[in-house]
């Protein structure tokens, strides 16, 4: 008896969670994380030997061993972001031989996105912080 409105309660509590997630996914603007292709590059989606996501942590939010790349009150250029991946710096590896400019763009657009909507929760829209 106990159990199974244990498993009942359990039940409904998914049901909810999903169609929660279902509104929340189509009223808010969610990271563009999988169809972006220079978010699957940060996340080694598309290639296991680029995953900047290891040092830089998912989203770009910063991890132990390297600084956020997102919302850190800093800006960047393009040309010095991709000088930077290129070329490297201290502990960050170079990517020149890994990486095209044009790779390199499309993570700074998609870094750019995500700054804009904000890291790890959905934000409020691009038009927010429009850049
Ligand atoms: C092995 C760890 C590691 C990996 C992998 C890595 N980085 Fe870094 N990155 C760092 C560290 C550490 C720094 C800080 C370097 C310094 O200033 O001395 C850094 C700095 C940067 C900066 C400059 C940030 C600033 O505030 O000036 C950018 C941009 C950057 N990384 C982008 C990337 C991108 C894009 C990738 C993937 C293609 C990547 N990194 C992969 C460790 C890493």
């Amino acid at each position: 008896m106990m159990r199974k409105k244990h498993i009942g309660m359990n039940v409904r509590v998914l049901v909810a969670a999903f169609f929660l997630l279902l509104v929340g996914g189509c009223e808010k603007k969610t990271i563009p994380l999988p169809d972006h292709p220079g978010g699957q590059i940060f996340h080694g989606i598309k290639r296991s030997d680029v995953r900047c996501y290891r040092c830089h942590g998912p989203l770009g939010a910063g991890g132990p061993n390297a600084p956020p790349l997102v919302n850190n009150g800093k800006t960047i250029a393009h040309d010095p972001f991709v000088q930077m991946v290129l070329n490297g710096r201290g502990q960050m590896p170079p990517f020149q031989s890994v990486l095209t400019e044009d790779e390199i763009l499309s993570i700074a657009d998609w870094l750019e996105k995500v700054s804009v909507l904000g890291t790890g929760t959905a934000g409020d829209g691009p038009e927010k912080g429009s850049k």
